[in-house]
């Protein structure tokens, strides 16, 4: 049998030509996957394709016209549209730092992460592309109900190309501007957004004197990509940011010099910008960005759980997940990303006394009841996307043309409750939700 598949390779080979013959029998197939072999230059491909100019002469970038969480989600009844160039600039504080500064102003907390950042009335976009927007309205899961149906029969499981951009945005001066990827919003929208209200609209401002325009400078920034089945995940921030390598170090392999700067001792301080390779300054150019970009720097990527040794990896950004960069895991939190069937998520934190997650391999006993992981789960994942038991699973259908879902209607609550039986490893422990529905 083998001599006669070997002969049967041989002759394709020779038909095909002298050329042919050497590529087909000694070379390998195509083995490179950046995203997975060199996760450092794929993070840099990533963020050089999607903060180009979204159009020649814009300042916007690419990411910037794409959809908004709080308006995807926003209601219930009807789907989402993919916005116009313009829309109205949406964003409100991130809930999972309001979460964390909620038990610092309440209980005061060992490791407070606030004393040393700046940046209070920092506001934060999350932006979904194309190929996340269509996932979301093709299979309904917009909605509480609609969510919870498809992850429990299908699974989530958004589509290779899918793209999310988490921006932290901080008011800046115009002497800022050559040094930031800026952007100017009225005054409204801006308070519109601190005060939580997502999608602005300025026309319901009330009567009070105009309030000025503010310049809104980028300041730090993940980008994450499902080029993997657990995603690709890379953190960014502005290169004066204080405190940006504490806990870990940056590690960057692809586009800086030096490639590793070590944490700090004290935390909170300036950490020396280093100088862009020349291979990403020339990828930089040819995608377009203006020298802005430049002053940007990747802290580090993670594509898995843990290193080969089995030790837990970890990644935490010092403004997007402030406090607790010791025990920050990307992946190991995002995995957590889950809805049961009453619409209940589980734990972010295993600890706010002090602020500690989760790390390493995901434990089965989170989403399984005790007795058997056979069972049916008492929560299902989301394909690690918060956004969709929070935003999503909020976003409950009641009422819509008059016609009540199968859960709404006689509910009349919220559509939120405990559920009797919790993840095992954290619901004792457990913190409530960023907005009060998560278990
Ligand atoms: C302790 C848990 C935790 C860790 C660690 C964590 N995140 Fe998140 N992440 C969240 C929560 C909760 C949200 C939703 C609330 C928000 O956006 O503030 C979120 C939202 C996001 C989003 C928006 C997409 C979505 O719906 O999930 C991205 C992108 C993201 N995180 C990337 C990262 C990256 C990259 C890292 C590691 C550097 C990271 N996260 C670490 C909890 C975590």
């Amino acid at each position: 049998m083998r001599t006669v598949a070997i002969l049967a390779i041989g002759a394709i080979a020779l038909s095909m030509g002298p050329g042919r013959v050497s590529a087909m029998s000694e070379d390998p197939p195509d083995h490179r996957n950046l995203a997975i072999n060199d996760p450092d230059q794929f993070a840099w491909q990533l963020f050089a394709a999607v903060n180009r100019p979204a159009s020649p002469d814009s300042n916007q970038a690419v990411w910037e016209t794409w959809a908004e969480q709080t308006v995807v989600y926003s209601d219930a009844c009807e789907a989402p549209t993919w916005p116009g160039p313009d829309g109205p600039f949406a964003a409100r504080p991130s809930s999972l730092v309001e979460f964390l500064k909620e038990h610092v102003e309440q209980r005061g907390v060992a490791n407070d992460p606030f004393n040393a950042l700046d940046g209070d009335q920092n506001v934060q976009q999350v932006k979904i592309n194309r190929p996340f927007f269509n996932y979301v309205v093709e299979n309904d899961i917009w909605y509480q109900q609609g969510l919870i149906e498809h992850a429990s029969t299908e699974g989530v499981d958004l589509p290779l190309g899918a793209i999310v951009y988490k921006a932290d945005w901080t008011q800046i001066t115009a002497d800022d501007k050559p040094r930031y990827h800026w952007r100017v919003v009225s005054g409204y929208d801006y308070e519109q957004a601190i005060g939580g209200g997502g999608a602005s609209n300025s026309s319901s401002a009330g009567d009070g004197a105009e309030p000025s325009p503010v310049i809104l400078g980028l300041y730090a920034f993940h980008i994450v990509s499902k080029a993997t089945p657990n995603w690709v995940w890379t953190t960014w921030n502005h290169a004066d940011t204080k405190g940006r390598c504490d806990y870990i170090g940056c590690r960057d392999d692809f586009g800086v010099e030096p490639s590793y700067v070590a944490p700090h001792r004290q935390m909170g301080k300036d950490y020396p910008a280093g100088e862009l390779t020349s291979a990403t300054r020339i990828l930089l150019e040819d995608a377009g960005l203006p020298d802005a970009w430049r002053h940007y720097r990747l802290m580090g990527t993670m594509t898995r759980f843990t290193d080969l040794t089995g030790r837990p990896e970890l990644l935490g950004n010092a403004i997007l997940e402030p406090g607790f960069g010791n025990t920050s895991s990307c992946t190991t939190c995002h995995s957590m990303a889950t809805i049961g069937a009453s619409g209940s998520s589980l734990s972010f934190l295993k600890s706010t006394q002090p602020f500690e997650g989760f790390v390493g391999t995901p434990d089965p006993s989170w989403f399984f009841p005790s007795q058997s992981t056979a069972a049916t789960p008492i929560v299902y994942q989301t394909d690690h996307m918060w956004q969709l038991p929070q935003e999503a699973g909020a976003n409950v259908r009641y009422d819509c043309d008059g016609v009540c879902s199968s859960t709404a209607c006689d509910s009349g609550g919220s559509g939120f409750e405990t559920p009797t039986t919790g993840n095992a490893a954290n619901a004792s422990s457990a913190p409530r939700g960023a907005k009060g529905t998560i278990l």
